[in-house]
């Protein structure tokens, strides 16, 4: 079955042509990272004149790349939601027009969902082993998902409740004076730190536990002494206010910014990884999966693969850095998905809703 997926959610344009939830013919992204470069991050207006101006193009492209005529595809999935309004606005007119003049099946598709579906692209899923935990960190999303089985609902076990993990590295990036999107900028800069500043953690543990522990060794004993956590949700807005408070109070040398960037970076790896492991011990889980753009991450990657084989389960994250980050082929693989494990027959008009839950 050939699906064509179409993502524009935030700030990429892009189209993509999967076949049977995995085998990627073509992904093109219309990145508009420049763009939002000069700005520190992201318009929504600007974002959004972009998409109108590039959705047709990106499509036609990522049909003449599989070599696949528009009537030889099977199935229209386009991202419903969350996102912003605006962006949203034009993946959805554009496959409702299309599903408007052909009556193909028009799959909406939650971004989200759709990241963790990044992990079956190019690969076999038949190998996969459940129950598999997914942590999706993103510039929009950080959420720490059970798959029970191949067709159960996705249960989310914690999300942020400030900051999405992606957008704390955009902001302390911007704090620390490196370009949009930080992640990549911040990840680069920490592999020359010497000595990097130790940072707190949010762990959101109740005080009866935590009140006497030092934050960063937290961690440590949460793995070692196997607690259980009853609340798997994040927060990053207090170490972007504790970098802030830093970079402010004292001009730092160069070194010292580096330092204090790894700092930030291990902070965020040491409560992803952690509170990751703790779930997959919880729920008993065969693997563990990364998805989102900060999955891009090989500081982050790594901490995953070391707690995955301490813990006995497989880790996997997307086989391609352009799966990480947002793409219409995960689009189309989770279009497919629903499409085979729903009696829904997917013949109306698609809603945008930014706000649309997991
Ligand atoms: O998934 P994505 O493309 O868009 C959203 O759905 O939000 O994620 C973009 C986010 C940005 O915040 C960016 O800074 C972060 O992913 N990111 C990274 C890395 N590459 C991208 N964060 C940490 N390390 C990276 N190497
Ligand atoms: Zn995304």
């Amino acid at each position: 079955m050939l699906i064509l997926g179409i993502e524009t959610s935030c700030d990429e344009t892009a189209a993509a042509v999967v076949r049977d939830g995995s085998r990627v013919l073509s992904s093109v992204i219309a990145s508009q990272i420049l763009l939002h470069r000069k700005t520190g991050g992201i318009v929504p207006e600007v974002a959004a004149r972009e998409h109108v101006s590039k959705i047709i193009p990106v499509i036609s492209a990522a049909l003449k790349k599989a070599k696949i005529s528009f009537q030889a595809i099977d199935a229209i999935a386009v991202t419903a939601g969350p996102g912003l309004n605006s962006s949203l606005l034009t993946g959805v007119t554009t496959a409702n027009t299309f599903f408007a003049f052909t009556q193909k099946p028009l799959i909406p598709v939650n971004h989200i969902f759709a990241h963790i579906r990044a992990n079956w692209l190019e690969r076999n899923s038949a190998s996969f082993q459940y129950p598999i935990i997914t942590l999706t960190a993103s510039g929009g999303h950080n959420e720490l998902v059970l798959l029970k089985n191949a067709k159960s609902k996705p249960k989310l076990l914690g999300e942020t409740l400030d900051d999405a993990a992606g957008e704390a590295f955009d902001k302390v990036a911007r704090l620390l004076g490196l370009n949009y999107p930080g992640g990549p900028e911040i990840e680069k800069i920490a592999k020359n730190s010497k000595a990097s500043e130790v940072l707190p953690r949010a762990w959101l543990l109740p005080k009866d536990i935590s009140k006497n522990w030092d934050s960063a060794e937290v961690g440590e004993r949460l793995r070692n002494e196997k607690l259980k956590l009853r609340n798997f949700d994040f927060s990053f807005s207090g170490l972007k206010s504790e970098v802030r408070r830093r970079v402010k109070s004292q001009k730092l040398k160069k070194s010292e910014l580096v330092n204090l960037a790894a700092g930030f970076q291990e902070s965020v790896i040491d409560v992803l990884a952690t509170k990751t492991l703790l779930a997959a011990r919880q729920f008993r889980a065969k693997e563990i999966h990364l998805a989102g753009g900060v999955s891009a991450n090989s500081a982050l990657r790594n901490r995953f693969q070391e707690y995955s084989t301490g813990l006995g389960v497989k880790f996997r994250h997307p086989v391609k850095f352009e799966f990480c980050t947002d793409n219409a082929a995960m689009i189309a693989a989770a279009g497919f998905w629903l499409l085979k494990n729903s009696k829904q027959k997917f013949d109306k008009f698609v809603k945008a809703n930014p706000n649309l839950e997991i």
